[in-house]
């Protein structure tokens, strides 16, 4: 809703462009009919040629779900969605790894190999737990700062051989900022330089008090080497989801969010999404971002085609009309003729937001221009 051009405006109030661009400049703005003008200055202007105003609620075109709760009991538990941070080095990559061989259904099937930046574990309990594997820093606070707050816990590696560094402090402010729980992973318990006691002291400097300094923040010694630790890692996950009492409708029109997209040469645009909500179903007619689809197929982490993804269900799906980005929403919609609408709808808002943004830095201007 931020900006019109002279002319669109001129258009809609049934006046002379020229006739705008004349009051524009009494008001000291010297524009040309083919330019915008921001949501205040138009609303200025309407007034000014003693129009009513009448703003179209954004939502009668795009899609608002802030008024769609579920009903209490249409809600079922879902898995917790579980995110790794820690300083470089500390053992992230390792502890994913690990963490995705105590998988039972990819134990029996035998080492495939991850297809996607997300996976889910079933724990030998039955228990399934989703792990994202992009989030870095940098893409947990890009995501969040895009209103797409998708981790339910945090683990917080911090190598037992190291300590508190930099991008643990990162992690831990990002975490707090978010307000999401923490769990302390404290990683290569195998090394014999390793000094867990340390770091649960050091970590009282950054308020953060875990169980074994008789606080609340669940900690555990773990090693991706050896494997110690790791059923505690889940069970304490799973006890922290408990607490959490993390629910979904899963019988209602899918809403997923967007975790990584590409386009790949021979598939099209594909984007791995995580459902928030609903069952997201092969055929299903959606829009994610600025771009409409339809649901041609969708993979899971083990490249497995699926035919349904409830909530919490990592999966790649095929069939979007172009490559959406990280922390976007996916929503399913009724018909076609919808989702064009609110795509092209939210292309227009994209385009006039790009055009009334002068770049502001000369970095900005030659990224810009590359
Ligand atoms: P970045 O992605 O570069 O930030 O690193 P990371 O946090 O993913 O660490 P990564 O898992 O790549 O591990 C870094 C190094 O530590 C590698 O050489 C691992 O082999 C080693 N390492 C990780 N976990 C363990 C562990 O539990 N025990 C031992 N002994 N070494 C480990
Ligand atoms: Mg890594």
């Amino acid at each position: 809703p931020d900006a019109i051009t002279v002319q669109e405006l001129a258009n809609r109030m049934a006046e002379k462009g020229a006739d705008l661009v004349k009051a524009l400049f009494k008001l000291g703005m010297m524009v040309t009919v083919n330019q915008t003008i921001d949501h205040d200055t138009a609303e200025l202007l309407v007034e000014e040629f003693g129009h009513n105003i009448q703003r179209v609620s954004e939502s009668d075109v795009d899609i608002d779900t802030s008024t769609d709760v579920d009903a209490e009991e249409s809600l079922k538990v879902r898995p917790p969605v579980v995110t790794i941070m820690g300083h470089v080095d500390h053992g992230k990559t390792s502890l994913l790894d690990a963490l995705r061989g105590t998988d039972v259904v990819r134990g029996e099937a035998g080492g495939i190999t991850q297809h996607i930046g997300a996976y889910q574990i079933k724990t030998k309990g039955g228990d399934l737990v989703t792990f994202l594997d992009t989030p870095g820093h940098e893409a947990f606070t890009e995501m969040r700062m895009r209103g797409a707050n998708v981790t339910d816990i945090v683990i917080l590696v911090v190598a037992a051989d190291d300590g508190i560094m930099p991008q643990t402090i990162e992690a831990i402010n990002h975490t707090k900022a978010a307000g999401v729980p923490m769990i302390v992973a404290i990683t290569k318990a195998d090394k014999h330089e390793a000094n867990p006691q340390k770091i649960r002291e050091r970590l009282l400097e950054h308020e953060i008090v875990v169980e074994q300094m008789s606080g609340d923040v669940q900690d555990v010694e773990v090693s991706a080497k050896t494997g110690q630790g790791l059923d505690e890692l889940i069970e304490k996950i799973l006890l922290q989801a408990e607490l959490l009492e993390l629910k979904a409708n899963p019988d209602r029109a899918a809403e997923a969010t967007v975790i990584e997209a590409k386009l790949d040469k021979g598939k099209g645009p594909l984007a791995t999404v995580l459902v928030t909500r609903g069952t997201l179903k092969v055929g299903d007619i959606l829009v994610v971002g600025t771009h409409s689809g339809r649901v041609r197929a969708m993979l899971d982490d083990k490249g497995r085609q699926v035919k349904e993804a409830p909530p919490s269900l990592p999966v790649e799906v095929l069939g979007l009309g172009g490559v959406p980005m990280a922390g976007d929403t996916l929503t399913v919609v009724e018909s076609e003729a919808r989702a064009r609408e609110v795509a092209a709808y939210r292309q227009e808002q994209a385009t006039a937001k790009r055009t009334t943004q002068a770049p502001a830095s000369i970095e900005n201007m030659f990224s810009a221009l590359a």
